[in-house]
């Protein structure tokens, strides 16, 4: 065999996935697979005794758009025609609500061609569910002892808080950068722009004077990193837009008047730096003697990105994030709609189904960015487990949304014709969430990739190297489509 099936060794994952069929074998695969079964039987059996009806909804349908591109499949029957496969169900759930179904649920599968990455196939299962008659709290009531449950039945670790913290999307932006906060560890992002507004230093003044932000993150006991390490750390914000990291070691107490002078700091900036700027500084982020203090100042999507993912770096360095946690929480009052610069209109951030908050819906067309939405996250240990929202479920609601993100009266007719019309024959208000089966197995499995627990998985690049797939097909089989492959375009 091309690797050894009883050891656990290290092989590389592409002969894995080539031999995935003696990959398998090995135990912990195999546990991995044992586990998602459990999981799913647990998850089927507690939906049952709550009166949800499993019931099962077509591959071939129509684009039901979820932020992602469509995979098509053209028809025989009917030349020059397609069909989208779901990208979820979502539609279909909600036609089921208007069916009189009060409490829909599925194993689904859901096909999205993106960008693929550690937690994201192109396709994957979700646990997807809706109700009628209901509001985001009845959703949670039903989803987070059913996590609770799962975790006692299958996870030694220990949940970290319960009822799951609620945390506003402002909010995890400010305290977190992102939207999905791993909260087995604390290290919060902290705001010093208003003590740099004027500053003597232009990195920060400037930042902020044109519509950016400084924002910061603190290394505990990290005041004496090493320049090779603290160099390390720049290049990672790099990765992320950042144009740079001021760090500041905070190495002594400050003086009898509160200032830190040149011999309780370690570093490069701090002679730009005023001493009233430098205990601002110090005090904004709470570090204390021993503590390295860091700064990126950019716009607020940089400033975000950078130091989400270095308050992530800090934790795994600094060995911050305790393994035997389950940090969950849900994350609500999401933004309705976000500006796409791109395409210069207005997008839904969730889908363009979710209602907006009942005091939000005036300024819809006034102020749309200001709008939040009735939906909700579930987060584990910094993966977004599972989304939803509840609906709009009037048809001059519907109505109003597709204008808002300038969608002519015949192009939502023709794509979503079939919703607008069933709400005209009476909807119950209604709701629903999607969890990633995958995702939560994952977790579970203390694996790293969602391929860990998929038995035949994509590679990264979207292939089936057992398979041998995408591959192509024979000049009958496009014959019989009506389709012509183009020779590549010439650069
Ligand atoms: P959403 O798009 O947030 O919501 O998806 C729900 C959950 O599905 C998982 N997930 C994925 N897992 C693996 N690979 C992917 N490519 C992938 N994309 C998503 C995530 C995510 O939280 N119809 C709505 C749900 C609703 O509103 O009820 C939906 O699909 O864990
Ligand atoms: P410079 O002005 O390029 O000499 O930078 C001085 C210090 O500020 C260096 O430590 C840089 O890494 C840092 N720096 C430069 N630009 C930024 C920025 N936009 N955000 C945070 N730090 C920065």
């Amino acid at each position: 065999p091309p690797f050894t099936v009883a050891e656990a060794d290290e092989v590389d994952e592409s002969l894995r996935l080539k031999y995935r069929y003696l990959d398998l074998r090995r135990p912990k695969m195999a546990q991995n697979l044992q586990l998602r079964h459990k999981i799913v039987r647990h998850i089927r059996e507690y939906l049952s005794q709550r009166d949800f009806l499993e019931i099962e909804t077509p591959i071939l349908l129509k684009s039901t758009p979820e932020g992602a591109r469509d995979f098509i499949v053209p028809s025989r029957m009917h030349e020059g025609e397609f069909y989208a496969l779901p990208q979820s169900p979502q539609q279909l759930k909600q036609l089921l609500m208007v069916a009189g179904i009060e409490r829909y649920f599925q194993i689904a599968r859901c096909f999205r061609d993106e960008d693929l990455r550690a937690d994201r196939q192109p396709e994957f299962t979700q646990l997807d569910l809706e109700m009628s008659f209901i509001e985001a709290e009845d959703i949670r009531a039903v989803i987070e002892p059913l996590l609770v449950e799962l975790c006692a039945a299958f996870n030694p670790k220990v949940i970290q808080q319960r009822p799951f913290p609620v945390i506003r999307y402002a909010e995890a932006m400010d305290k977190y950068g992102i939207d999905r906060p791993d909260l087995r560890f604390g290290q919060q992002l902290f705001n010093v722009s208003e003590v740099v507004r004027e500053s003597g230093f232009a990195v920060l003044k400037n930042a902020v004077g044109g519509g950016g932000q400084v924002k910061g993150v603190v290394y505990p006991g990290g005041a004496e990193l090493p320049r090779r390490e603290i160099d390390e750390l720049t290049e990672f914000v790099k990765t992320y837009g950042a144009k740079g990291l001021v760090w500041i070691g905070v190495t002594a107490g400050p003086d009898a008047s509160g200032h830190y002078g040149p011999e309780s700091l370690r570093s490069q900036v701090s002679k730009f730096l005023a001493a009233d700027e430098i205990s601002g500084i110090v005090a904004a982020s709470g570090a204390a003697v021993g503590d390295l203090i860091l700064l990126v100042a950019d716009q607020p999507a940089v400033v975000a990105q950078s130091l989400c993912n270095l308050r992530l770096e800090i934790g795994r360095r600094a060995d911050l994030i305790d393994p035997t946690l389950l940090a969950f929480c849900w994350v609500v009052d999401f933004p309705l709609l976000e500006y796409n610069d791109d395409l210069k209109r207005w997008q839904a951030v969730h889908h363009p189904f979710t209602s907006a908050r009942d005091e939000d819906w005036a300024r819809l067309e006034s102020d749309p960015g200001s709008v939040l939405a009735k939906a909700y996250d579930v987060v584990l240990n910094g993966w977004e487990i599972g989304g939803g929202s509840i609906r709009i479920h009037r048809s001059e609601l519907q109505d109003r949304l597709f204008t808002a993100i300038g969608m002519s009266k015949e192009a939502a007719q023709g794509q979503f014709g079939h919703l607008l019309e069933a709400f005209q024959y009476g909807a119950p208000p209604h709701g629903g969430i999607a969890l990633g089966i995958d995702r939560l197995v994952t977790l579970f499995a203390d694996a790293t990739s969602i391929r860990e627990v998929i038995a035949f998985p994509k590679t990264a690049a979207g292939t089936d190297l057992m398979l041998d797939t995408p591959s192509r097909v024979t000049e009958a089989q496009l014959e019989e489509l009506h389709i012509q492959i183009r020779p590549p375009k010439k650069r």
